[in-house]
């Protein structure tokens, strides 16, 4: 695992984009695996911002969504396809075709999380997955006791998902209860992970995520086993890390982040 501190959301976003956008370049028919949340809505407007003023062309690239809500139909406003179609997709020059998200509508969960698994595999697997942090510790939709080899499954929400997302719905009511997620194990195939965190509230959560044992109680530190794995963060999802200086002095120093600065 390598942790970049960036001084504040804009900073950190920024950078997360230039790394999607590199692994574009260096292979334009790229499987992104991607997230959803507050959190990477600036990091789709830097990629937009680079389609239109650097080229990034998408046309060649598949994207699988992390997880989606169960009940909700793709044109729902509080559903994951309206959100990727709204900050993204409707902005690039990707073909709808190869966006994938699972079928929340699906009559059965079972058989369409088997299906997203193989829909992967065919598109040769995530060469790098995109992955915000729940206040649960979540990842994708892994709630706390997520099996740490788990596949793509419907699964339960916390309160503490429900109580962070039901405000984007007209009425808490109107969450849906349950959802669709990649597991952890089909997180830990994709071929590089970045997980990206802003703000205070994340803070402690991100600190035991990365520096605390690996539990399955805190989905995102199955990231800890993870080969290749980037964690950005802002000063503020920062303050709880112990070894600042150390992850400082490895983007000021190491020559692998200095095109970055
Ligand atoms: P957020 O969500 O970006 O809205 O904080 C992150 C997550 O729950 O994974």
């Amino acid at each position: 695992m390598e942790v970049i501190i960036r001084p504040d959301s804009h900073a950190a976003s920024v950078l997360a984009a230039r790394l999607i956008s590199n692994q574009i370049i260096s292979k334009p028919s790229s499987v992104l695996g991607l997230a959803t949340g507050g959190t990477m809505e600036r990091v789709y407007e830097e990629l937009v911002k680079l389609h239109n003023n650097e080229e990034l062309d998408f046309s060649l690239v598949s994207t699988f969504n992390l997880d989606e809500y169960v009940g909700l139909a793709p044109d729902d406003p509080g559903s994951y396809r309206h959100y990727m179609n709204e900050q993204l997709f409707n902005h690039i020059n990707i073909d709808l075709k190869n966006t994938y998200l699972p079928n929340g509508l699906a009559k059965n969960l079972k058989n369409e999380c088997l299906r997203y698994e193989q829909k992967i595999v065919e598109c040769g697997g995530i060469d790098l997955q995109l992955l915000g942090i729940g206040k649960s510790g979540h990842i994708g939709f892994n709630e706390p006791l997520s099996a740490l080899q788990s596949r793509t499954r419907a699964k339960a929400l916390t309160p503490t998902t429900i109580a962070q997302n039901a405000p984007l719905f007209p009425t808490p009511e109107d969450m849906p209860r349950r959802g669709i997620t990649m597991g952890v194990g089909t997180i830990l195939d994709s071929k590089s992970c970045l997980l990206l965190a802003t703000g205070e509230s994340k803070a402690n959560i991100l600190a035991k995520a990365v520096e605390g044992p690996v539990s399955s109680m805190i989905s995102a530190s199955a990231l800890q086993l993870h080969p290749m794995c980037h964690v950005i963060v802002d000063e503020d999802a920062a303050t709880e890390l112990t070894q600042q200086e150390y992850y400082r002095w490895i983007f000021d120093n190491e020559p692998d982040w200095a095109q970055f600065k």
